[in-house]
């Protein structure tokens, strides 16, 4: 449906009611449900095929709305000032009776975020109520950034998606978890680490290796080494093609063997890290559809967002 006023409308009813809603944002499209309703946050981890234990951030649209839902620490208040609205999660002690717990998999802590797009704080703000929201996939496929890349995944098992556009950043949020004193990156993501150590003036501790690995309750699941997944097998920071590959490529690189790949798609053909973001999700689904037998990818840069797409890049990478 059309992002307008009445898909607008149409939306907050449906999250009222307990239903599902795909919304644009600015990094991915969303699956949306009423953080406060356990029986809606079940029926979203049954569209998503999602494991569980997964907890999931807390949409609010502003930072007012944010103190309702978490207790803002001194670091959290001063990234949330900021950088919010954007591309930025925090994770703080939660305000238990301010979402339910299945939507925080039992968690004492609650992840919240202020997206910036407009048809996101549109849908927010008629809710009236913190909104959980995880990518709108299903659980281990890539995430959409489009909303025909929703209804791919999830057509007949949500109520409604509203058509935004594509998503400018087109990767997820970074994650920082804020409970104790110093910040600790949970999950690079659409905004840069620079930034956020140039805001504290410190550097952040590093993201966890692979919570996949941990024995205990994963910091954030989402790190799942497989979960950003696309069908075909990736090989990263390739040096050559192979015959039967397709290539995924940046700032015009075009390694030995990509005259005869399957496909071939280039993340930024001048080097821009920010378009490379943008592009990254549709560009990897564009390539697994391409009919070739395996996705080659050049190496990137890891400055700025390169980052975030490294580390999505090597999870699409991961045995499964
Ligand atoms: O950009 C985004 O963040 C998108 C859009 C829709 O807002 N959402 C998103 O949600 O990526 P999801 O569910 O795919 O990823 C949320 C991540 C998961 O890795 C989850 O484990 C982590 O946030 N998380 C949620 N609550 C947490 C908590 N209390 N402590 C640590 N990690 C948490
Ligand atoms: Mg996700």
């Amino acid at each position: 449906m059309e992002a307008d006023a009445a898909g607008i409308a149409e939306a907050a009813r449906i999250l009222v009611e307990g239903g599902l809603v795909a919304l644009p944002t600015e990094t991915v499209y969303g699956l949306a449900c009423d953080a406060t309703d356990p029986r809606a946050v079940a029926s979203l981890y049954t569209a998503k095929g999602r494991p569980h234990f997964n907890p999931l951030i807390a949409h609010v649209p502003d930072v007012a709305g944010a103190r309702r839902v978490g207790r803002l620490t001194p670091a959290a208040e001063l990234l949330a000032a900021r950088f919010w609205p954007g591309p930025l999660t925090l994770v703080v002690p939660a305000i238990e009776e301010a979402t339910c717990a299945l939507a925080r998999a039992g968690l004492a802590s609650v992840a919240i975020r202020v997206p910036t797009h407009k048809v996101a704080q549109a849908v927010l703000r008629a809710a009236g109520r913190p909104v959980a929201a995880p990518s709108a996939n299903r659980s281990g496929h890539v995430s959409p950034t489009r909303a025909s890349h929703v209804l791919a995944d999830l057509d007949g098992r949500i109520d409604l998606v509203l058509d935004g556009g594509a998503s400018t950043v087109g990767v997820e949020s970074t994650i920082l978890d804020c409970t104790g004193e110093v910040p600790v990156m949970l999950r690079p993501g659409g905004l840069p680490r620079e930034a956020i150590e140039e805001a504290l003036g410190a550097p952040l501790a590093a993201p966890v290796a692979d919570a996949a690995d941990a024995e205990a309750v994963p910091l954030a699941p989402g790190m799942l080494a497989s979960h950003y997944a696309p069908a075909l097998p990736v090989r990263l920071r390739v040096a050559e093609v192979r015959p039967g590959e397709a290539l995924l490529s940046f700032a015009g690189a075009r390694p030995p063997g990509s005259e005869t790949a399957r496909a071939v798609r280039d993340l930024s053909p001048t080097g821009d890290l920010v378009e490379a973001a943008a592009n990254l999700f549709d560009y990897l689904r564009a390539l697994d559809a391409s009919g070739a037998g395996a996705i080659a990818i050049v190496p990137l840069p890891r400055r700025g967002l390169g980052e975030a797409i490294a580390d999505r890049l090597r999870r699409a990478a991961a045995p499964r």
